[in-house]
């Protein structure tokens, strides 16, 4: 792992996470000391200047995320880390929470201070016990210290539904409330979470804060691409000889991903397809492979980086197959709130069974992409938006896999 760059896994193995003192001695906490000199818009547009854009999978600039609840005058404003990681295939926030807690209550912290906040909230998904375990010491350990200030943590855990990780869904969540989405606008950083300004960054968003405020925005906006620059932590899965985690500069290609960091396809096989971004991901063939991971090079060949799972697959995998699985986890995952959704997963996985198993015709594949296409326009949410994007892109690549199961 000679070409990893470690920013928010800067800690990993040096430090216990269990021990503040170890932290502070590595420069913890110094970053939020200089944050609370500074004049919060200048700290704001500090932020915005790094370019650091969110990690959860919308890619949205941070700072400027930030800007519009420091805008609003409110009597109580919130911070919200989100750590529900449902994304089948992703265990980036896990690893960083796990090694490094502090960091991303920093994180909090400072964009507490910077959009006038005293309360923040951690939404940690209910599979990671362990991890809200290792967040309330962290937690406390904070508080004892008298590193946070006056602003306060607490955490709260999801009850398993994939859905609470989008960002209304989890407000709502965290209200006592049905995780459903809300409709936008206003979004969250005008009215969020009991209807005050509230700013909802992922983990591995907050994690680098305060090394951008130690660094400097130009050092981070000089690494890895320009329009998405610093690092990401991926999380590599499937048929490759090393199935790990690693954080690389935004501008390494999926090629090296899975053939330098994950040491080529398993047992000496042929490529056949990755997919990027989840379960949500659009599939990639061979041909884009030397694409750069950043948000807007995968735009660009009609994919998406998403949380930066990546889930490569052999020649010997059956296409039709996969897809049919992942379009079962969509109809148990729709909340069910907006009808293209509700409707529109069940139909999906109805025809791609019918596809696998070998009893389909010309016409399904025809009538799964026109109602991948409307699911992708008229759905409430991201999850219903993105989920026919495994099924419209192996169509387009893969189409082969599809002509084979026709009856
Ligand atoms: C179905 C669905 C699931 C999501 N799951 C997560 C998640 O587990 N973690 C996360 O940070 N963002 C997730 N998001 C994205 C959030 O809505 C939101 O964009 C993100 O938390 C904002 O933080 P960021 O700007 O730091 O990326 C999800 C979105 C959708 C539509």
């Amino acid at each position: 792992m000679a070409e990893e760059m470690r920013i928010v896994l800067r800690n990993l193995g040096k430090i216990d996470p269990l021990k503040l003192d170890e932290y502070i001695a590595a420069g913890g906490y110094k970053s939020l000391e200089k944050a609370r000199s500074m004049d919060r818009k200048e700290l704001i547009e500090e932020v915005k200047k790094s370019g650091l854009r969110g990690r959860g999978g919308a890619g949205f600039n941070c700072g400027m995320k930030w800007s519009f609840s420091y805008g609003i005058d409110s009597d109580q404003k919130y911070v919200i880390c989100n750590a529900d990681e449902g994304e089948p295939g992703t265990y980036k926030d896990r690893t960083i929470m796990e090694n490094d807690p502090q960091s991303v209550l920093e994180g909090m912290a400072i964009c507490g201070y910077a959009i006038g906040a005293n309360k923040g909230y951690i939404y940690c998904r209910g599979e990671y016990p362990y991890v809200v375990e290792i967040l309330n010491k962290a937690i406390a350990q904070a508080k004892d210290k008298g590193v946070l200030g006056d602003f306060d943590i607490e955490v709260r855990m999801g009850a398993g539904a994939y859905v609470c990780g989008e960002e209304s869904a989890l407000i709502e969540s965290i209200e006592g409330n049905r995780g459903e989405p809300r409709f936008k606008p206003p979004f969250p950083p005008v009215k969020g979470l009991w209807q005050k300004p509230t700013i909802v960054n992922n983990v591995e968003t907050f994690a680098n804060i305060p090394v951008i405020l130690e660094k400097g925005a130009d050092w981070y906006a000089g690494i890895g691409a320009s329009n998405y620059p610093g690092t990401k932590v991926v999380t590599l899965t499937g048929d490759v000889n090393n199935r790990t985690f690693f954080e690389v500069p935004t501008n390494t290609t999926i090629r090296e991903v899975i053939y330098e960091f994950g040491g080529g396809i398993k047992g000496g096989k042929g490529f056949k397809a990755v997919q990027i971004g989840g379960t949500s991901g659009c599939f990639i063939p061979e041909a884009n492979l030397d694409t750069s991971i950043d948000f807007d090079s995968m735009g660009k060949i009609g994919a998406a980086l998403g949380s930066g799972a990546v889930f490569v697959m052999d020649e010997s995998r059956n296409i039709v197959d996969v897809v049919e699985r992942i379009s079962k986890f969509f109809e148990h995952e729709s909340c069910g709130k907006c009808t293209p959704c509700r409707e529109g997963t069940k139909r999906m996985h109805e025809i791609m069974g019918r596809l696998n198993n070998g009893k389909g015709t010309a016409n399904d594949v025809a009538l799964l992409s026109k109602l991948g296409k409307v699911m992708s326009k008229a759905c409430l949410c991201g999850l219903g938006q993105a989920a026919p994007a495994p099924v419209l892109t192996t169509i387009e690549h893969f189409k082969a896999d599809y002509d084979a199961k026709l009856v």
